[in-house]
């Protein structure tokens, strides 16, 4: 039976819990993984054991024993090391941020149509039991219509810091790191926001530490979302609608999160149960991937690339508004 033979590139923090996790996917099996230097592929294959450990991202994407590369750098590079892949005609699952700006996402779609290769931006909340879960709940119509999303996504970075989280090159700044989570979810429940206001309170490295958003729709539907790494926030979620509500306690992006949901006026709640995670979470992103390359699709029919142009057009919308500029926006 065939498998999907999966390369990692970049071995850092998310790489190891991805890595973890794709010992839970069916027809799956890490062969490769690839570092700027050697000894840090050789210290990850030491947890990992793969059959190539390559000492240069551009090896890792030549190998021909290799379908698809999950991308685990800084969101500054996903552009970069994205299309260096798909050039190789290899499959990608890219880590959010996708991109730093709408211009970047676009042409890494562009790329893998033009070359008929699979791309996928690791959204991995849209694929959590929870999610799934709540999606239902919404489209039954548990809670009616939706009125109003409240969302934040916050903790204090603990030392030693990594430099991505402010590094402008490296597309620091809490709205593409965390902010994001917030406004995936209201975009999924509510589409496009009509009008978005947005401010940010400045880093010394000139991203932002936190970011305060407001969506407005022509509905009437509001959303209040917030990323910061100046307190630790509760990550939770609220979601109202005109006949109840649902509500995703810390972690909401995550599979730890409790979901709560409290039906008609009267606010007694309750808590409902899901599939436990084996692994991290990551497992069913990769297992949906796997799935996708075994029967030969170029794109995912969960999370579309026109999910991840919205997505990344929105944030460009309230960088505007903030006052959020790249270096990559320059070019
Ligand atoms: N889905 C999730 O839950 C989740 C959670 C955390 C992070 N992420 C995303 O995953 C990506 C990586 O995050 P991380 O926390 O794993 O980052 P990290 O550990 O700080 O860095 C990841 C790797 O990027 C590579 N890299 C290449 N050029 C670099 C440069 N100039 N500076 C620093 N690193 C460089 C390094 O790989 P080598 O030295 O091995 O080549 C490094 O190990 C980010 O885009 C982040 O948003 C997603």
């Amino acid at each position: 039976m065939k498998t999907i033979r999966w390369g990692i590139l970049g071995c850092g923090k998310i790489a190891r819990k991805f890595a973890a996790d794709l010992r839970w996917v069916q027809r799956a099996e890490l062969v490769a993984v690839g570092a700027r230097e050697k000894m840090t592929a050789e210290t990850f294959a030491k947890d990992f054991p793969v059959q190539y450990v390559h000492n240069s991202y551009r090896a890792l994407a030549e190998n021909p024993a290799v379908d698809v590369i999950y991308i685990a750098t800084p969101h500054g590079f996903h552009h970069e090391h994205t299309l260096l892949c798909l050039k190789n005609k290899k499959a990608v699952l890219c880590e959010k941020a996708f991109s730093i700006n709408q211009t970047q996402a676009r042409e890494m779609i562009a790329e893998a149509r033009h070359q008929n290769i699979f791309l996928m931006e690791a959204l991995w909340t849209k694929f959590l039991p929870h999610y799934k879960k709540m999606k239902t709940l919404i489209v039954e119509g548990k809670i009616g219509h939706i009125q109003n999303i409240a969302a934040n996504f916050g903790f204090i970075p603990t030392p030693p810091v990594a430099s991505r989280l402010y590094d402008p090159k490296l597309g620091g700044g809490s709205l593409l790191d965390i902010g994001l989570y917030p406004v995936f979810l209201t975009l999924d429940l509510l589409g496009r926001p009509d009008e978005i206001s947005a401010v940010m309170t400045p880093s010394p490295e000139g991203t932002d530490s936190q970011c305060a958003i407001q969506f407005f729709y022509k509905s009437g539907a509001l959303a209040q979302l917030f990323s910061t790494f100046l307190s630790n926030l509760s990550t939770g979620a609220d979601i109202g609608g005109d006949k109840g509500r649902i509500r995703l306690t810390h972690r909401f992006h995550g599979p730890t999160t409790r979901l709560e949901y409290y039906s008609g006026i009267v606010d007694t709640g309750e808590t409902l149960s899901f599939e436990t995670a084996k692994g991290f979470g990551y497992e069913y992103e990769a297992q949906h991937v796997t799935d996708c390359l075994l029967q030969n699709l170029t794109e995912s029919p969960v999370i579309t690339h026109a999910d991840s142009i919205l997505l990344m057009e929105t944030l460009d919308r309230i960088r505007v508004q903030a006052g959020i500029r790249y270096p990559a926006d320059d070019h």
